[in-house]
């Protein structure tokens, strides 16, 4: 059985003491953080830029795993990986056309891992092109934009069905999804086929990080 990951996102930590939050996730295990950038144009919401991805990198070894939801992402794929991100990933939505290619090269180029975030009304199949040249797919189980939000039920159906296809065409490929993740909804992404879980409210404002990590995972 694949072996299923919590990506804790910071979105809902305390800003003014990332370095604690940083420090509760290794001391839970996990491997990796994930960290929202968003830009006020293509979501309603501003969080921060590659400054805060460096000096977060100097505390901790883990991956850093950047979820770009920025309108031109092309200009900043390198900033970011400059600061310490081990994955990008950009959004369909705003690199569409030729664009999706070249920030797909630019990010391998630059030596990260590629993800492609779709938002929940985006069919899979418009990425279906381009699911052998990525590394992780990231299905939004909300709008992107804000934490805390309900997890989408209605997105499950298209997770089962672009799992169904990537075991079909020995596709290696980490399925991840973003949003509403608590331990009730994190065991149907499971069994719809998702292997990396974001949650942010339901670690971050909870009273105690490590066992709203614990939780996650006995969940499953
Ligand atoms: C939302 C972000 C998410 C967010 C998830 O736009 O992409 O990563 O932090 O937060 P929760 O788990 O609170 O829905
Ligand atoms: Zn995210």
């Amino acid at each position: 059985m694949t072996q299923v990951l919590i990506s804790p996102s910071i979105l809902s930590a305390d800003f003014s003491n990332l370095g604690y939050a940083i420090k509760k996730i290794e001391e839970a295990g996990v491997d990796r953080v994930h960290l929202d950038v968003m830009d006020g144009h293509f979501v309603p919401n501003i969080t921060f830029g590659p400054e805060l991805v460096k000096s977060i990198r100097n505390k901790t070894k883990i991956l850093f795993e950047t979820h770009l939801m920025i309108e031109h992402p092309e200009k900043y794929i390198k900033r970011f990986r400059d600061a310490g991100s081990d994955i990008i990933i950009i959004h369909y939505e705003t690199t569409k056309g030729r664009k999706l290619k070249e920030c797909i090269k630019i990010i391998k180029e630059c030596g990260a891992k590629a993800g492609l975030s779709i938002n929940p009304e985006t069919p899979w199949e418009k990425i279906k092109n381009f699911l052998n040249e990525i590394d992780l797919v990231l299905i939004m189980t909300v709008s992107p934009g804000f934490g805390g939000q309900a997890f989408k039920n209605e997105v499950l159906p298209k997770l089962k069905s672009l799992k169904e296809f990537v075991v079909k065409n020995k596709i290696n490929l980490d399925i991840e999804v973003d949003g509403g993740i608590n331990p009730d909804t994190a065991k149907l992404a499971v069994i719809a086929g998702a292997n990396i879980l974001v949650a942010g409210a339901s670690i971050f404002k909870s009273n105690d990080v490590i066992e709203a990590i614990n939780k996650l995972r006995s969940s499953i």
